[in-house]
């Protein structure tokens, strides 16, 4: 079976939670394209030459997850020759046997349009960085700013912006638990895993 759950939305919406929690409910492939983004941006030299050069062990550091990590990966995003040399990877992710979920900013635009499912995951900026600041502590101002720093990059960059896909599902997680969030997301997955895939 080829079939793709395609996650986009602006960070800290909960794209990681829910893309984990219907994986594991519907036995699909996850892989938070995120974590290319920052691998990339805390290697360091040039940027398209370390997308060019990723290795299975960059992902696994384990500074991938700071606030620092973040804005990097969110800088070296807005460069196209990185985007580009990491395509082939997510797409050949995207399509392989069995299915897969996908979380980023540009998997239903740009990565997988053919995608058979697409939702975008949101929240206002303020329960985003209230979220980040719950796991990262430290100055809430500070981690605001981070977070609306980065909707503006993620979402001003030319190449491959942060936007809804026309066709696809908004989960607005602002007043919304996570149990319901997932509900929501594994709904919209099941009607459409019912059509066959
Ligand atoms: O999802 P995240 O917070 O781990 O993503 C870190 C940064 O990487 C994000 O600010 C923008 C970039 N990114 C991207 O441009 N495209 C993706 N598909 C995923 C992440």
């Amino acid at each position: 079976m080829i079939f793709t759950v395609a996650i986009d939305g602006p960070a800290a919406a909960g794209k990681g939670t829910i893309s984990r929690a219907v994986a594991g409910r519907f036995g699909l492939r996850h892989l938070d394209t995120g974590l290319l983004y920052r691998a990339v941006g805390v290697k360091g030299g040039d940027p398209a030459q370390a997308a060019r050069q990723l290795t299975p062990e960059d992902l696994d550091r384990d500074d991938l997850r700071t606030l620092e990590a973040g804005q990097a990966a969110s800088r070296v995003a807005a460069i196209p020759e990185v985007r580009a040399a990491l395509v082939d990877f997510q797409r050949r992710f995207a399509r392989s046997e069995g299915g897969a979920v996908l979380d980023g900013r540009d998997i239903g635009t740009v990565i997988c349009p053919e995608a058979e499912v697409k939702l975008y995951v949101t929240a206002s900026a303020q329960v985003r960085a209230h979220r980040r600041w719950l796991e990262v502590g430290g100055d809430k101002a500070r981690v605001l700013a981070e977070v609306q720093d980065r909707d503006a990059r993620d979402m001003g960059r030319a190449d491959a912006p942060l936007r809804a896909a026309a066709e696809a599902v908004v989960i607005d997680t602002s007043e919304l638990g996570i149990d319901e969030a997932v509900a929501a997301a594994c709904a919209v997955v099941a009607g459409r895993l019912a059509k066959g895939p």
